[in-house]
């Protein structure tokens, strides 16, 4: 039985953080969205796209979560700046201040890390600043997202807009619970390079890890 740390009014309604064992979960508009249990594929999100970037590289991550992709990304050799968009302040202060903290060991501390508050989508539409990686995580999918207006980043005005974030030789990685070959294809008629890497996990369908480079 899971034991209910918070709740607060969010973005897509009803935000809430609970403990089951010695796992955090955060659920919203009760829809699973995340918790503390593997990560594995969050981490091989940013690994896989910073062995493919130039360095020292300047990161983006697009949904802070629980902060594995976070602290996958400290972890990386070679990594500078680090710019971690996310939306919803109960989740920045959760990884700030509350029980999600020990989970990426304070991770928001580390003097290279920038959070900022705001929505992806309309924060990238007036950004100019440019990355050597972009890791997206928001969402269950580019077909599967937690509110409409994130759909908008997977459009091809979108990819556009994403590939016009990068600098040169940057990648583009985005996560996803299940498989798109639209969106496989999306990314080859805006990037060079595509690959797909499929994530197994231990009930379902795996997890996949899209990389794109222009
Ligand atoms: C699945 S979690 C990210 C998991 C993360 N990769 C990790 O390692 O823990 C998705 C996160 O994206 C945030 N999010 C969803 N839509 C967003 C948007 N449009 N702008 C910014 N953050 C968003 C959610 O609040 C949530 O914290």
């Amino acid at each position: 039985m899971a034991e209910v740390l918070e709740r607060v009014d969010g973005w897509c309604g009803e935000l809430v953080l609970r403990r089951a064992g010695a796992d955090l979960e955060v659920i919203a508009n009760g829809m699973f969205l995340m918790d503390t249990r593997n990560g594995e594929s969050e981490r091989l999100l940013v690994a896989a796209a910073v062995e493919r970037a130039p360095r020292p590289a300047r990161i983006l991550i697009g949904g802070l979560g629980v902060g594995f992709s976070l602290r996958a990304a400290l972890e990386e050799a070679g990594v500078g700046e680090i710019v971690v968009v996310e939306r919803e302040p109960a989740v920045i202060e959760w990884n700030r201040s509350g029980p999600l903290r020990d989970v990426h060991g304070d991770a928001l501390n580390d003097r290279r890390v920038t959070v900022v508050e705001a929505d992806l989508v309309s924060w990238l539409r007036h950004t100019e600043q440019r990355f050597d990686v972009l890791c997206l995580d928001i969402d269950n999918g580019p077909q599967w997202t937690l509110t409409k207006g994130n759909a908008e980043l997977y459009s091809g005005l979108g990819l556009d807009m994403l590939a016009g974030r990068l600098r040169p030789g940057g990648v583009l990685a985005v996560w996803s619970a299940q498989a798109s070959a639209e969106f496989t294809e999306a990314l080859r008629a805006r990037f060079t390079d595509v690959r797909v890497l499929d994530v197994p996990v231990p009930r379902g369908e795996p997890d996949v890890v899209w990389l794109a480079s222009p």
